[in-house]
C-alpha cells in the first residue's frame, strides 16, 4: 500500500497519522520510496530505549547529496537552489543554482579529498553565512566526512572543547563574517582555539571580510586556491562530477553540540538516511511547499534549524532555500521586510524572538514593502507569546497566511509537533498537533502517564515521546552512555524532551517550556551550569547560580546570583570582568542580563541551591517564596530580595 507523501487534506493528515502508527515499517517505507537510494533496506525499523538502538533502514545505501541535488538536475539544474542575500543590501546578490551547486559541491569534496579527509573523519566548520558555508555541509556529506557546524557566536574555548570531544582534524573556516555592523574575525578566533592542539591537521580559510589573518604553514589554506586546483579535476569535457561516496542508512552524517542541564555541550548525532527523509517529509508537509515556492527560512545554520530547514530539507525537496547573511535589524528594522518584497517569498520561517524584536519597531519598517506573496508563516525556537503570534498574522501575513508554530528540538532532528499551514488549525501560542510518525506521551514527576483530558479540559505534564521517528538522535558522539541516561532514563522506555506541555481534548499540545535546568534565550539553548562553570572561573567568584527570568525580546534573560570575595572596587567594573570572562569561557549570546552579588544563596542542609527561590525571586515575585524553613540560613533570602537588580 502507498500513501500520498504529502498531505493534502485535514482527512488525509488523520490517515497519515494514524497508519503511521499502526504500521509505522510501512508507512515510512512508502514515504522512503520518494528518494533516491543506491541500494533499498532490508529491514525498515528495529528499535528499543532502553540502550537505546534506533536503526532506520538498514542494510540501504545512499548519499544524501544524491538526493539534494544529483536527482534535481535534470528537471532542476538552472533553477536557483540557493539565493543569497548579503549583509549589506548593496553587495551583489548571489544566486545559485541546482547545477552550480552540484559543481560546487563536487568541487569542495575534492578539496576535502585533496586535503587528507576520508569518511568518517570529522570536520569541523566555524563560518559566516555564506553559500561557501552550505557548499562545505554539502561537500563532507559527499566524501562521507562528519560535519560538525558551531555557530559563529562561540568562542575560542567552546571551539576547542568541541574540537577535542569530537576528535576533529580538519577546520573549514572564514576570515571573518559580517553581522550587521560588526566584523567578525573568525579565523583568529580559531587561531585561539588551536594554541596546543596538535591534532588538527589542516584549516581551509574563505575570504569573506579580508580582515587580516595569520596562515601558519604546513596547516593553513586558502579555500579559493584549493578550489581552483579541485575545478580542473571534477571538470572534464565539460562535465562535472565527483563520485558521491556510498554510505550507510545509520552511517553518521553529522554533530551538533547542544547545551543540557549538566556538563559540556553534547554532541548530538544524527545519521544519513533516517535524518534525510524525517527533514525532507516535515518541510514539505508542515510548509506545504509547492514546487516553485520562494522559502527563506531566517536561521543561521549554526544550529539545527539551519542545517534540517536552510540546507537539507529544502535542498532534497527541490526548493529554493534563501540564505540571509546579516542580522534582522540592520541598516534597519525592515531588513526581512524587504528582502521578502524583492525575492517575492512565499514562505517564511523565523523566531518569536526575532518578531518581538521587529515588533519594538511599530509598523513603519513594514509600511510600503509589497508583502502579498507571502503565503505561510513559520515560527521556532520558543514557545511564541499570543501578543507577536497576532502582530505576526495581522502585519505580515495580513491574516491571510496560516502560521505554523513548530515545536521541535536538535535532537529530533526536524519539526515534531505543528500545525500544517492550511491544513490542520493553527492555534495561537499551541503547536498543535503531532507529525504522522510523532508519538507524544505527557507524564507527571514519578514518569505515570497522565490520563486523556476530556472535553474541555486540559491537562499538564512533561513531555516525552513513545516510540522512534526516522530523525531521532542516535547518541552522543563518544559517550553512548550520556545519550541514554540524558534522554531515555529519565522515564522507562520514553525519550524524555526536557520541556512541559499542555494537551486539550482534541489532542493539541501547547509548550509551556523548559522544566529541567536549560535556559531558552532568544531561541539559543544555554545551560545554567555551563554558564554558573564560566562566571566561576572568575578569579574573584566564590561561587554562583544562574536562573532564567522572562524577558520581553530573549523570551528569557540569564540572572546570576554571584558571591564575590575578590578586590570589590566598583561593582559595575566587576560585572564587566565577569561579563567578559563568560564571553571568552562560552561566547556573547551566554552573557547574563543581570547580576546580582550576594552575601550567600539559599541552600538546603544538604547544601543544595534551591534554584525554585531564586527564580522567584527573579521573576520579581518577592511575597510567595513558599516554604524556606529547610534552608541552611533563611537569612539570606531576605538579604537576596532586598537587593534584587
Ligand atoms: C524550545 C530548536 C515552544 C523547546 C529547533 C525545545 C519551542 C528547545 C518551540 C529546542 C516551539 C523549540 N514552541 N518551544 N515552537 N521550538 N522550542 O535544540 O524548549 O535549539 O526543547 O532546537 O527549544 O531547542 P533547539
Amino acid at each position: 500500500m502507498s500513501y500520498p507523501y504529502q498531505i493534502r487534506s485535514f482527512d488525509e493528515y488523520q490517515v497519515a497519522y494514524r497508519v503511521s502508527v499502526n504500521e509505522p515499517e510501512q508507512f515510512w517505507a512508502s514515504v522512503a520510496n520518494n528518494f533516491y537510494w543506491r541500494k533499498k533496506w532490508d529491514k525498515v525499523l528495529e528499535w528499543n530505549f532502553k540502550e537505546p538502538n534506533v536503526k532506520w533502514f538498514q542494510g540501504a545505501q545512499l548519499n544524501i547529496t544524491e538526493n539534494c541535488i544529483d536527482r534535481h538536475l535534470k528537471e532542476l539544474g538552472d533553477k536557483p537552489a540557493i539565493i543569497w542575500e548579503p549583509n549589506n543590501p548593496e553587495d551583489r546578490t548571489r544566486i545559485v543554482t541546482y547545477n552550480r551547486l552540484h559543481k560546487r559541491v563536487c568541487q569542495v569534496a575534492q578539496m576535502l579529498k585533496n586535503n587528507g579527509v576520508k569518511k568518517g573523519d570529522r570536520v569541523c566548520i566555524y563560518m559566516g553565512m555564506v553559500p561557501e558555508l552550505a557548499y562545505a555541509v554539502l561537500g563532507c556529506a559527499r566524501i562521507g566526512a562528519v560535519h560538525s557546524v558551531i555557530f559563529g557566536g562561540f568562542s575560542a574555548q567552546s571551539i576547542a572543547d568541541r574540537l577535542e570531544d569530537a576528535q576533529a582534524e580538519y577546520i573549514i573556516t572564514c576570515d571573518g563574517a559580517f553581522r550587521g555592523g560588526k566584523d567578525i574575525p573568525l579565523k583568529s578566533v580559531i587561531d585561539d582555539a588551536l594554541v596546543g592542539n596538535k591534532k588538527i591537521k589542516r584549516v581551509i580559510v574563505y575570504t569573506r571580510t579580508r580582515t587580516p589573518v595569520s596562515m601558519i604553514k604546513g596547516r593553513d589554506v586558502w579555500w579559493e586556491e584549493e578550489m581552483e586546483h579541485a575545478e580542473t579535476q571534477v571538470e572534464k569535457d565539460g562535465a562535472v562530477s565527483f563520485p558521491a561516496e556510498v554510505m550507510d542508512a545509520e552511517d553518521p552524517l553529522f554533530i551538533l553540540y547542544t547545551s543540557g542541564s549538566t556538563g559540556k555541550p553534547k554532541g548530538v548525532v544524527h545519521t544519513v538516511a533516517g535524518y534525510m527523509i524525517w527533514t525532507t517529509y516535515t518541510f514539505v508537509n508542515t510548509f506545504q511547499y509547492k514546487p516553485g515556492d520562494i522559502y527563506f527560512c531566517t536561521a543561521d545554520i549554526g544550529w539545527i534549524t539551519g542545517h534540517s530547514y536552510i540546507v537539507y530539507g529544502p535542498l532534497c525537496a527541490g526548493a529554493t532555500s534563501m540564505m540571509f547573511e546579516g542580522i534582522p535589524t540592520w541598516p534597519d528594522a525592515g531588513r526581512f521586510w524587504d528582502i521578502v518584497d524583492k525575492y517575492k517569498v512565499n514562505i517564511l520561517y523565523t523566531a518569536p524572538t526575532a518578531i518581538r524584536s521587529l515588533m519594538g519597531f511599530g509598523l513603519e519598517p513594514v509600511k510600503g514593502k509589497d508583502l502579498s506573496s507571502l503565503k505561510v508563516l513559520g515560527t521556532v525556537g520558543e514557545p511564541i507569546n499570543e501578543e507577536a503570534w497576532h502582530w505576526y498574522d495581522e502585519n505580515i501575513g495580513k491574516k491571510k497566511c496560516p502560521i505554523v508554530d513548530t515545536w521541535w528540538q536538535t535532537e529530533t532532528s526536524g519539526i515534531m509537533i505543528s500545525n500544517l499551514a492550511g491544513i490542520t488549525p493553527a492555534i495561537p501560542s499551541w503547536a498543535s498537533l503531532p507529525l504522522p510518525g510523532v508519538q507524544p506521551v505527557l507524564v507527571d514527576e514519578n514518569g505515570n502517564h497522565l490520563p486523556e483530558p476530556k472535553e474541555g479540559e486540559i491537562v499538564s505534564g512533561n513531555l516525552c515521546m513513545k516510540a522512534p521517528w526516522p530523525g531521532i538522535i542516535r547518541t552522543t558522539y563518544g559517550d553512548h552512555e550520556r545519550c541514554r541516561k540524558n534522554y531515555f532514563a529519565t522515564y522507562e522506555n520514553l525519550y524524555f524532551t526536557g520541556d512541559g506541555a499542555l494537551k486539550d481534548a482534541k489532542g493539541n499540545y501547547r509548550i509551556t517550556g523548559r522544566v529541567d535546568d536549560v535556559l531558552n534565550v532568544s531561541g539559543h539553548r544555554i545551560g545554567t551550569a555551563e554558564v554558573e562553570n564560566a562566571i566561576n572561573m572568575h578569579a574573584g567568584v566564590v561561587e554562583s547560580a544562574v536562573v532564567g527570568y522572562p524577558h520581553d525580546i530573549k523570551g528569557q534573560g540569564i540572572y546570576a546570583y554571584i558571591i564575590f570575595n575578590g578586590k570589590h572596587g566598583d561593582d559595575e567594573l566587576t560585572r564587566k570582568d565577569i561579563l567578559q570572562t563568560v564571553s571568552r569561557i562560552i561566547g556573547p549570546i551566554a552573557k547574563p542580563d543581570k547580576i546580582q552579588f550576594v552575601p550567600g544563596l539559599p541552600k538546603t542542609r544538604s547544601g543544595k541551591i534551591m534554584r525554585r527561590i531564586l527564580r522567584k525571586i527573579a521573576e520579581g515575585e518577592t511575597s510567595n517564596l513558599g516554604d524556606i524553613t529547610t534552608l541552611l540560613d533563611p537569612a539570606v533570602v531576605d538579604q537576596i530580595k532586598n537587593n534584587r537588580v
